[in-house]
């Protein structure tokens, strides 16, 4: 196709990605456009965008898929990318493909794609295209990553799967993908409103350095969300609540020593399983006087949810200090899975 025939004048693509793959198929995507004739542009998500002109323009969001559904940064930025009513686009999103017995399993992306779709349509955007590609599973606090030539293997199917979309919506088709996910995602929707409130903070507060960490702020200047912060006297990094749980930072370590504490989560756990919360969310109510009524239930459970926003917090501040104590940081690095797991590197230094 040449210039004068392409689609579209103009391609940008907004993507939010941890550990590269959704900035790997956002890169394909635009040679796709490029090789059509179009100026494409791959910009990360929460930039500044510059305002276009073109004729014909179309605007993509790519993400992972986190716990069924759209991370925060892309339903973000479904709600503020500027000028799009009017303005055609599609939402493509990854998730995680793994390997078994020779072949290539799928991930399940639920409503992640759906759900920035549905919100820009709601400001006016007009959806050409909603679409998955499985890419290798970069979740490496929860699996260790594939072997290299598994992950070379997902990849390459990964990227047949962009080009086969792109190729469809660039030359001008609607391509609408994942109507059975996100189905199955609506009905799971509870799991996944649990992972975006509570177990992405729960998570986010696993992570700590182990006696390997050098101090060489890696983790701190790459994290896409600035959840990565080095205090204290030793300079050790500290996760706090903007975390997305993206795996940059554990892939990046050049010491491998990001780990995730899973004997810390079974300690969050039980401290939240505690009756403090509910009893402390009664009394509080009691002291204000506020002890029928039909915001009572609503009250009580915004308490809750800050007694656990709290409790985990401070729990993850006490065990963050004790990493100052060197004996108790081997034990704490020791006791984690996490230490034996292989990392995921990315698309673009796998072999
Ligand atoms: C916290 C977290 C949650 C994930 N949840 C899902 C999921 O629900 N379904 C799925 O198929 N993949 C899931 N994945 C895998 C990623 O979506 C997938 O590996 C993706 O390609 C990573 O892209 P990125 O490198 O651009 O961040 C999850 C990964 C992480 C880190």
């Amino acid at each position: 196709m040449t210039a004068s025939s392409a689609t579209f004048d103009s391609v940008e693509l907004i993507v939010w990605s941890g550990t590269g793959n959704t900035r790997h198929v956002a890169e394909r995507f635009a040679d796709a456009a490029r090789a059509r004739g179009a100026e494409a542009r791959v910009t990360a998500a929460g930039t500044a965008t510059e305002k276009r002109t073109a004729a014909r323009r179309l605007v993509g969001l790519l993400a992972p898929t986190h716990g069924f559904t759209a991370p925060w940064p892309i339903i973000k930025a479904a709600l503020t990318v500027p000028d799009v009513r009017g303005v055609e686009a599609f939402v493509l999103v990854t998730r995680g493909g793994t390997r078994f017995g020779g072949r290539n399993l799928a991930g399940f992306q639920g409503t992640a794609a759906y759900l920035p779709a549905a919100l820009l349509a709601l400001r006016g955007a007009r959806i050409r295209g909603v679409g998955a590609v499985d890419m290798p599973l970069n979740w490496t606090v929860v699996v260790p990553a594939a072997a290299p030539e598994a992950v070379a293997a997902i990849v390459d199917r990964g990227d047949a799967q962009v080009d086969t979309f792109a190729g469809r919506l660039l030359d001008g088709e609607t391509v609408f993908g994942g109507l059975v996910p996100l189905a199955v995602g609506l009905l799971i929707l509870p799991i996944s409103l649990g992972y975006m409130l509570i177990a992405r903070l729960l998570l986010a507060k696993m992570f700590f350095a182990d006696e390997r960490c050098t101090s060489c702020r890696t983790c701190e200047k790459n994290c896409p969300q600035h959840a990565v912060r080095l205090s204290g006297g030793g300079l050790r990094p500290y996760w706090n609540y903007r975390c997305q749980n993206c795996m940059r930072c554990m892939s990046n370590c050049p010491t491998d020593a990001i780990q995730g504490g899973q004997a810390w989560m079974l300690f969050y756990l039980w401290l939240l399983s505690l009756p403090i919360g509910a009893f402390a969310a009664s009394a509080l109510l009691g002291a204000l006087g506020v002890s029928t009524g039909p915001a009572v239930p609503l009250m009580a459970l915004l308490l809750r949810y800050a007694w656990i926003v709290i409790s985990i917090w401070v729990a993850y501040s006490l065990l963050w200090l004790g990493l100052s104590v060197p004996g108790l940081r081997v034990l704490l690095s020791r006791s984690t899975l996490t230490r034996g797991y292989r990392r995921y590197r990315g698309p673009e230094s796998r072999g």
